[in-house]
């Protein structure tokens, strides 16, 4: 495939918004140039140095940017002309309510939703600036690169270690496969709690260990990019926090895409965050895009503050 990876290269964007830091003490009607007046009434008191209605500030350094997709199932627009960029080196959460294309669109960074028959996408998903449905482009090669850890943990019925071990051997891996596995669960957060097991089956884990296992075996064909559909959902309290913590470890050597109905999570975790919501022909469509501290205390749509504080959804 010829998608080309710059990530070597690449430098952490920063996640503060260029347009707040530069204009602190301004008052709020000094807009840029072409910025909009704010057509909606405000509900509460807001942080009234921050300008409000600038252009969302796109990442400098996108590893993923979605521009006008749309997705279908058969004749039904699951979502539409949805537009963003998802930085690299920081995890990006897609929040709103259900049905409003969440799992869709992330399937859609991955190419999975060519699995499922009848579905067809217009617009772009670039990668590194290629068009990831360009017709050269290996969706084989696509998932290597992007890996999905799902809401269920489902290690496959095999031991630990071949969980762990099964993609890369199906890549043909020639290291040493060992330190592979090890590196793996380590870098998962898992590594202490089986390494005196790891013949034994990775059903026999529990639902937090499960996950994190999935997300060892994920990290061990090393993948740039990991999308998250609700990974902490099925799991209690503890071993959620665990996977937030872990999310935030990651995060330094890959970019994480995840799907939450948890906005304490979605807050607490996630750099940047995409709100999206549903029509009234249920297509999903972007509300707002912004670093998730603007989301979550000054957000620029009614929408948006809406939902975050539980008002719909
Ligand atoms: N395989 C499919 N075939 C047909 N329609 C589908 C398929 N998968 C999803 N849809 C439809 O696409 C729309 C978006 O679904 P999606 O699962 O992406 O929403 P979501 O935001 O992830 O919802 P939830 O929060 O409930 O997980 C819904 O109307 C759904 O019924
Ligand atoms: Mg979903």
């Amino acid at each position: 495939m010829r998608v080309t990876t710059e990530s070597a290269t690449m430098t952490t964007p920063t996640m503060t918004d260029p347009a707040v830091e530069a204009t602190p003490s301004q008052p709020p009607e000094i807009r840029p140039p072409g910025a909009m007046v704010p057509p909606r009434p405000i509900a509460r008191a807001r942080d009234a140095s921050a300008p409000r209605n600038e252009p969302e500030a796109r990442p400098a350094n996108p590893a993923v940017e979605l521009s006008d997709v749309s997705i279908f199932y058969g004749a039904f627009r699951a979502v539409r002309d949805v537009s963003f960029s998802v930085p690299a080196h920081a995890i990006t959460a897609l929040i709103g309510p259900s049905g409003s294309g969440k799992s869709t669109l992330l399937r859609a960074i991955n190419r999975m939703n060519d699995l499922t028959p009848g579905s067809r996408l217009d617009g772009e998903v670039r990668y590194h600036g290629t068009n990831l449905y360009r017709a050269d482009v290996d969706p084989v090669e696509v998932r290597r690169r992007i890996g999905m850890v799902f809401q269920k943990p489902n290690p496959f019925p095999k031991s630990i270690y071949d969980n762990v071990a099964f993609g890369p051997r199906l890549n043909g891996y020639r290291d040493n496969m060992d330190e592979l596995v090890e590196r793996s669960l380590r870098q998962a957060a898992l590594w202490d709690e089986v390494k005196d097991k790891l013949k034994q089956s990775g059903l026999a884990l529990s639902g937090g260990q499960q996950q994190r296992l999935c997300i060892a075996r994920t990290i061990a064909v090393e993948p740039e990019i990991i999308l998250m559909d609700e990974p902490a959902s099925a799991l209690d309290p503890r071993s959620t926090l665990q996977i937030e913590e872990l999310m935030a470890e990651l995060k330094e050597n890959y970019t994480i895409v995840i799907v939450t109905h948890n906005m304490q999570q979605a807050a607490r975790a996630s750099d940047r965050t995409v709100f999206l919501n549903m029509g009234d022909d249920r297509a999903g469509y972007v509300v707002e895009v912004d670093d998730t501290v603007k989301i979550f205390t000054n957000p620029r749509e009614q929408l948006t503050e809406d939902y975050i504080s539980g008002r719909f959804g």
